[in-house]
């Protein structure tokens, strides 16, 4: 059912997640914004840095200028995630430790953006967007495909661990929309069979190629140019050489 006739039908959980809550019920690793101590997530989770990641840190606060250490927050967040997969709330007290900042502007943006998972995620986390964009190009179906394939809703992972489904704002591939992120890959103009073999290739340990999936090298336009179609002429072009 498309959303507009879901809307019109009055389904009550399709109205809900188009009224933008869908950070709280998928962002940040399917995580509410307020810390609950879990088993896995506790002020005992155990986190440190490695050595060689305390070398990048420096590399990456030297991007920054002097007494700017707190503006390197979002590189070092993603650093500690990389390490750990998630961040439990020692990795966020431990970002705020060594960039010498208050815990909670750590958590600030921690909770902002999804790109952040405070909760474990799977081996795979695909994250779909459904912003206004890909929803016009039918990012539903793509979800109900996921669903559908996985047995699984959004905020959840596999019993097997594999694959986590989040679902998240614009993540600014709209010209190829309807698309995916799953890690640190981009799969986009997508229809429902796409997504099912990209699926597949992941769950056969394979890493499918990313970028668009109907034909197009880029972004370029689909239908073919419709402007810029002349040789291009004026100040700056057709300058003879021999000036
Ligand atoms: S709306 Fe989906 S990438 Fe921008």
């Amino acid at each position: 059912m498309s959303v507009a006739a879901r809307l019109r039908a009055g389904v009550a959980s399709s109205i809900r997640r188009y009224l933008h809550n869908t950070s709280r019920c998928s962002g940040a690793g399917g995580a509410s914004f307020v810390h609950r101590d879990t088993p896995e997530n506790n002020l005992d989770t155990p986190f440190d840095f490695t050595p060689e990641n305390y070398k990048r840190i420096e590399a990456i606060i030297g991007n920054y200028p002097e007494g700017h250490k707190a503006a390197a927050v979002i590189p070092v967040l993603d650093l500690a995630q990389r390490q750990h997969g998630w961040l439990p709330i020692t990795a966020m007290n431990k970002v705020a430790d060594v960039l010498q900042m208050p815990a909670m502007r750590v958590y600030e943006v921690a909770t902002f953006y999804t790109m952040y998972n405070r909760k474990p995620v799977g081996k795979y986390h695909i994250q779909i967007c459904t912003t206004t964009p890909c929803m016009l190009r039918n990012s539903d179906a793509i979800l109900e495909a996921i669903e559908k394939k996985l047995g699984i809703h959004v905020g959840e992972t596999t019993p097997d661990g594999l694959f986590t489904l989040a679902e998240v704002e614009c993540l600014g591939a709209c010209v190829n929309a309807p698309m995916v992120q799953i890690n640190d890959h981009y799969y986009e103009d997508l229809v429902p069979k796409d997504i099912e073999n990209i699926i597949d290739d992941f769950k056969a340990g394979k890493v499918p190629n990313p970028g668009p999936r109907n034909g197009r090298f880029s972004c370029e336009p689909a239908g073919g140019l419709t402007c810029l179609t002349d040789p291009p002429r004026g100040p700056g072009f057709g300058v003879r050489a021999d000036l």
